[in-house]
């Protein structure tokens, strides 16, 4: 079991939902936190929260004003972060957007490449740019992706894809880093009860929404401890909430067919609500 005392963890997405949570849970059981997001006021405002939750003042709490999908800044503010830092035993991508939940016809190509930028290639700019370093401290690299990424779902042509292509990237990583001593975690939550969901909620079509019902609703703080507590036992697949678990343990069973027909039948029943 992973102690987080003394360690130094890097969290995107830092600066809100469940990275913050996490974020605070890490420093309240020792560890020196780097927050990574964008919007440098909500940094601050998170930075702030975080350094309320540390267990003693000698922790470190920075935040750092970085945007993921941008190449280029990831690669020279991470040379900055290791040399202030030092390399992480931690990082957690959490940075993520949910935009443009909708009828596939509806999402552009910019709007896709969007999510795929900022998901997708966020995450793998952020592994890129500190493996190297991470490899001498046998580090943990953590992976937001979601239950979108398990299973298909009405409206998520845009965001699933961008989820499912993370756990693909976290399956091979994680035969990479095994022989180095490294870990991956990769984590599929159902619905999580933060600011991202207001985006979402925009245009999520209302198929999507009944669909996504089956999963259950998660409070951040709950779903940050489930994740925690997976990267202290250094498991590979966490899937916070009892229904996901259970859904996708049917999933697997019946080869996608039990999950499959549930989800026709609510996307049927839904739209004969609303006499489509
Ligand atoms: N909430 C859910 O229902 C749910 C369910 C399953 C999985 N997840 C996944 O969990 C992760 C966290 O989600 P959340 O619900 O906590 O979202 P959230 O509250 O909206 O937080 C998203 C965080 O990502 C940062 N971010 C977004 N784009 C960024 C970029 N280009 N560069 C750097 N930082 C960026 C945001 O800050 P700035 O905007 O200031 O950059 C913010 O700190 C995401 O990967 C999400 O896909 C969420």
């Amino acid at each position: 079991m992973r102690r987080f005392e003394g360690a130094t963890i890097y969290i995107t997405g830092g600066s809100s939902g469940i990275g913050l949570e996490m974020a605070k849970i890490f420093a309240s059981r020792g560890a020196n936190m780097l927050l990574i997001a964008r919007n440098e006021q909500k940094l601050e405002e998170a930075r702030k929260q975080v350094e309320q939750s540390r267990r003693g003042p000698t922790q470190k709490i920075g935040a750092l004003s970085v945007d993921v999908a941008d190449v280029a800044d990831v690669q020279q503010k991470m040379q900055a972060a290791l040399s202030l830092y030092g390399a992480p035993e931690i990082l957690v991508n959490s940075a993520g957007i949910n935009k443009y939940a909708d009828h596939f016809e509806n999402i552009d190509h910019a709007m896709f490449d969007e999510v795929m930028r900022v998901n997708l290639y966020g995450t793998r700019n952020m592994i890129h740019a500190l493996l190297g370093a991470m490899k001498q401290k046998r580090g943990h690299v953590v992976v937001l992706s979601s239950a979108a990424g398990l299973f298909g779902m009405f409206g998520y042509t845009a965001y699933g894809t961008s989820k499912a292509a993370l756990l693909g990237l976290c399956d091979s990583l994680r035969y990479e880093l095994k022989p180095l001593g490294m870990k991956v975690t990769v984590v599929c939550p159902p619905e999580v009860d933060t600011p991202m969901n207001l985006d979402e909620a925009k245009t999520l079509p209302p198929e999507g929404r009944a669909v996504k019902n089956l999963g259950g609703f998660l409070t951040p703080h709950y779903a940050a401890s489930v994740i925690v507590k997976a990267v202290a036992r250094g498991q590979y697949l966490c899937i916070p909430g009892a229904s996901t678990r259970f859904l996708y343990l049917l999933h697997r069973l019946s080869n996608g067919r039990l999950t499959r027909f549930v989800s026709d039948m609510v996307i049927w029943a839904t739209r004969k609500r609303k006499g489509a």
